[in-house]
């Protein structure tokens, strides 16, 4: 899988259906503190969040999709856009459908290039649930460093649960390497 075999493409309200399927997917709720939503709510989250990084300090939230061969198989974001400190973080889910293909690596591949490229952000993390292995394994192939454990830090289904913290910083991203 080669980062050219996908396309990375503004999300869209009618995107809702595949996207609400894939939130109540086991993976992803396994791993993710993920707030219950109606297809309806999706489709509302859908058209608030943005997807031109012009607007990256009047918009809370960015989603994008993931495209293969004009099929969705993936979503990325970006929130917690911190304008002081110049740092966001990062949040990615691929269809179960398509998992253990590269698409994960390839669409967060995507995502710090999009966002590098078009904003003047220096450091992108992200919260992994300590046992999501292949999420881990995602963002140590690209380059980020494990800059800590958070523990019991996050509520998932109930259960208090330990967050790894990755971190990458503008520097440590090049065209070559990432
Ligand atoms: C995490 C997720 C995005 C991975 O997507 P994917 O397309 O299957 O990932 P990839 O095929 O690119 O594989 C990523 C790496 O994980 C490895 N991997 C996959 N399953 C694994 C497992 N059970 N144990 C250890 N490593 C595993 C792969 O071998 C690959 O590493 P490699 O390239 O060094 O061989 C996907 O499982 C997902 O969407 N999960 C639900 C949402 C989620 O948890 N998002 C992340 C929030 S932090």
């Amino acid at each position: 899988m080669t980062m050219n075999e996908l396309k990375i493409v503004p999300s869209k309200a009618e995107y809702a259906e595949t996207f609400y399927r894939w939130r109540n997917q086991s993976a992803s709720s396994r791993y993710n503190p993920l707030i219950p939503l109606t297809l309806e709510e999706c489709r509302k989250n859908l058209m608030l969040q943005g997807s031109d990084l012009k607007d990256l300090w009047m918009t809370p939230s960015f989603r994008w999709f993931i495209e293969r061969d004009g099929q969705l198989v993936a979503n990325v974001s970006l929130k917690t856009i911190n304008k002081q400190m110049l740092t966001a973080e990062i949040g990615y889910g691929v269809g179960e459908e398509f998992h253990g293909q590269g698409i994960g690596t390839q669409a967060v591949r995507l995502l710090i290039k999009k966002v590098f490229e078009e904003t003047e952000l220096r450091k992108l993390i992200a919260f992994v649930h300590e046992e999501n292995r292949p999420s881990c394994k995602i963002l140590e192939n690209l380059g980020f460093t494990k800059e800590g454990l958070l523990r019991e830090h996050f509520l998932i289904n109930g259960v208090p649960v330990n967050e790894a913290v990755f971190g990458l910083l503008r520097r440590e991203w090049g065209p070559s390497g990432v």
